[in-house]
């Protein structure tokens, strides 16, 4: 590859002499495992959009593909011994028009069905194109949990046994793991590594281990006693047990086997590796152990996410993770030590795909993180350098394009989806172009830029409202997707009449419980407790989920400017200045922020912030920006 990459790309229809200087190529990897992972069961593509897959993996040089065959939404290895596993568990209600959620479940015949699965046959051709292009394919089955799919088809597998009809009422909670006390759990999960052992050469088989729901062990008598026979504690113990036993099968057909960080709890059984994914601390704490690692945290190498704004990139889930990002992690933590560093095993991207639906996504979302990807794989950290890097990447659109890949361009920066501006005064608007390769296009007029639209160079001065849309355009001709930028020139509010002396530093609360499902359902409420508090954070004395505050107070402006209010919050929020709503983040939600803006005048003006909190994770975090103040210290400006 690396000599590939010196060769000139050949143009269409001409044959030419190529020459290259005389060289010496002298490539090795920093780490022996440089993989990468796609989920096939939330959303399936078949066999040959998997070797494009490893058509790409090879072209950067990745040697592990990481393959996630099983899921809750979908089982999609044949198994010969137990057909019913992809009969049942390959198809579920058709989602083709939709995305992936928790409330879909495999149906049976007569209904629509979305899915497959790949046959043996296909596995065997896949993981031989994989081999000629140096590519280790590390299969996975997830289990205990992760297994729907699996206990639709198998439904006496599970602790309750009763065949599952219902999508969860929860749409957080995960679905039943498999019965760690049934024997018949183990008689067929030896039958299907077996299969899958041989199926794959691999040196490594993966099995999971991760978010398994372990409530339902609590209450089954089969995994009780099977705790009691074993002396093991509790249910953390059990899973260890069902790891220990299911790769003790792994290792009994001369392979090593890995799993997600969770199979740390209850006891690390002596022969796992560990692929950290809920950040680094359980990948360091298995290396301090001497146990092998693969870093995979979420936060940086989970290609579902962005690579540049939720927004615009219609928010796959998983935050933002850049290019940059990528490029500057580094695979070995700060805090091991010595032979601690030696047991980081290698370096991975994972690509979840409940909310990519399409092969054109996948590319996308893959592409060009990978190169980032692959040069911390290969390269020590001290010898890179991102601004050189990011020259090397935009020179390989061009071989992109030629192999037919497609990948992501970002947009123009200096504008948001809102930009407020103050009425009277011109506004001056500066765009950026992240790649710093290719143009800047334009309108002005709301219509869709192209080719031939205006090119971006310094400045654009406003004086009404309106609409910018900007896009980057390469040298090929590709073009980003678009920013819609509207712009908007506010005429300041005035202050309210309220005696200074009377208000003191603070903010009033009430807090309310019940099932809240929007900040509307407030105002039917009876407040719990009142008080007064002195920030517009999350007051301490709350419940665990299932609340609401409501703050209400003065704000206190020393200039005219416009202002931005941003909230972050899990579950809803809304912040109000005087009666005008300026910040909508209303729902149940992950943390999610949404900003807004106002003009205002100096003095003092009512403030009033909601939140509620339904189920799972709580967050209230409100922020406040003056277009010419800049950042200010919001909790310093309340009063009541
Ligand atoms: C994972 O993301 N549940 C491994
Ligand atoms: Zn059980």
């Amino acid at each position: 590859q690396t000599l590939l990459q010196l060769l000139p790309l050949k143009e269409e229809g001409k044959m030419e002499r190529i020459t290259i200087p005389c060289l010496r190529i002298e490539d090795y990897p920093e780490f022996p495992w440089r993989g990468m992972h796609l989920d096939v069961s939330r959303h399936f593509f078949p066999a040959d959009s998997i070797k494009r897959y490893i058509d790409i993996l090879a072209m950067y040089k990745m040697n592990v593909f990481h393959w996630h065959l099983t899921d809750d939404q979908g089982w999609r290895i044949e198994i010969k011994k137990h057909p019913e596993l992809t009969e049942i568990g390959a198809w579920r209600e058709d989602t083709r028009d939709r995305e992936w959620s928790y409330d879909q479940f495999p149906v049976r015949e007569g209904k629509p069905v979305y899915g497959g699965y790949y046959t043996q046959e296909e596995i065997r051709e896949i993981v031989a194109y994989a081999a000629e292009r140096f590519i280790t394919i590390v299969p996975e089955i997830d289990v205990p949990g992760h297994s729907w799919a699996a206990l639709y088809a198998c439904p006496q597998l599970s602790c309750s046994g009763v065949p599952y009809f219902h999508s969860p009422s929860d749409p957080f909670s995960f679905t039943d793991p498999f019965c760690a006390g049934n024997p018949g759990t183990y008689r067929l999960l030896e039958d299907v590594f077996s299969e899958l052992i041989d199926l794959f050469p691999s040196p490594y088989i993966h099995l999971g281990g991760d978010e398994a729901k372990k409530d339902p062990w609590e209450k089954c008598e089969k995994c009780r006693k099977i705790m009691e026979e074993e002396g093991l504690e509790d249910v953390e113990q059990l899973q260890s047990y069902f790891i220990n036993r299911i790769g003790a099968f792994i290792n009994s057909k001369g392979r090593r086997y890995i799993g997600w960080d969770e199979i740390l709890e209850g006891g690390l059984p002596e022969q796992a590796a560990v692929m950290s994914w809920r950040g680094e601390e359980g990948g360091i704490e298995a290396a301090r152990m001497g146990h092998p690692v693969v870093m995979v945290p979420s936060h940086t190498l989970y290609f579902n996410s962005s690579q540049f704004d939720p927004e615009l990139e219609g928010g796959a889930g998983g935050g933002v993770s850049s290019l940059e990002d990528v490029y500057r992690y580094d695979p070995v933590p700060g805090e091991l030590e010595g032979a601690e560093r030696e047991v980081i095993l290698g370096v991975q991207g994972c690509l979840w795909t409940e909310h990519i639906q399409t092969w054109h996504q996948v590319e996308v979302k893959l592409l060009p993180r990978l190169l980032a990807l692959s040069e911390i794989a290969w390269n020590p950290s001290q010898e890179r350098s991102f601004p050189a890097f990011r020259k090397r990447v935009v020179n390989h659109f061009r071989r992109l394009d030629a192999a037919g890949f497609r990948y992501f361009i970002p947009a123009p920066t200096g504008l948001e989806a809102h930009n407020a501006y103050l009425e009277g005064e011109p506004a001056t608007i500066r765009l950026e172009n992240p790649l710093e390769y290719g143009t800047i296009v334009m309108t002005t007029d709301g219509s869709e830029p192209g080719k031939d639209s205006p090119e971006f160079t310094t400045g654009l001065t406003l004086h009404k409202d309106g609409v910018v849309r900007s896009a980057i355009l390469l040298p090929n001709g590709r073009m980003g997707p678009v920013r819609s930028s509207q712009i908007e020139f506010l005429a300041p509010v005035a202050p309210a009449a309220v005696e200074p002396s009377s208000l003191s530093p603070g903010i009033d609360f009430r807090y309310l419980e019940g099932r809240i499902t929007t900040l509307d359902d407030l105002e039917k409420m009876d407040p719990v407790r009142e008080g007064a508090v002195d920030s517009l954070r999350l007051i301490p004395e709350r419940a665990g989920d299932y609340f609401g505050i409501e703050f209400e107070g003065w704000l206190k402006i020393d200039s005219l400017d416009v202002y931005t209010f941003t909230t972050r919050s899990d579950d809803g929020s809304r912040l109000f200045i005087g009666e005008r709503m300026v910040v909508d983040n209303d729902g149940i939600h992950a943390p999610q922020r949404i900003r807004g803006a106002i003009a205002l005048a100096p003095g003092f003006h009512p403030i009033r912030v909601q939140f509620f909190e339904g189920s799972y994770g709580e967050e209230l975090t409100v922020t406040l920006h003056g277009r010419k103040s800049g950042p200010l210290d919001l909790d310093h400006m309340l009063y009541h």
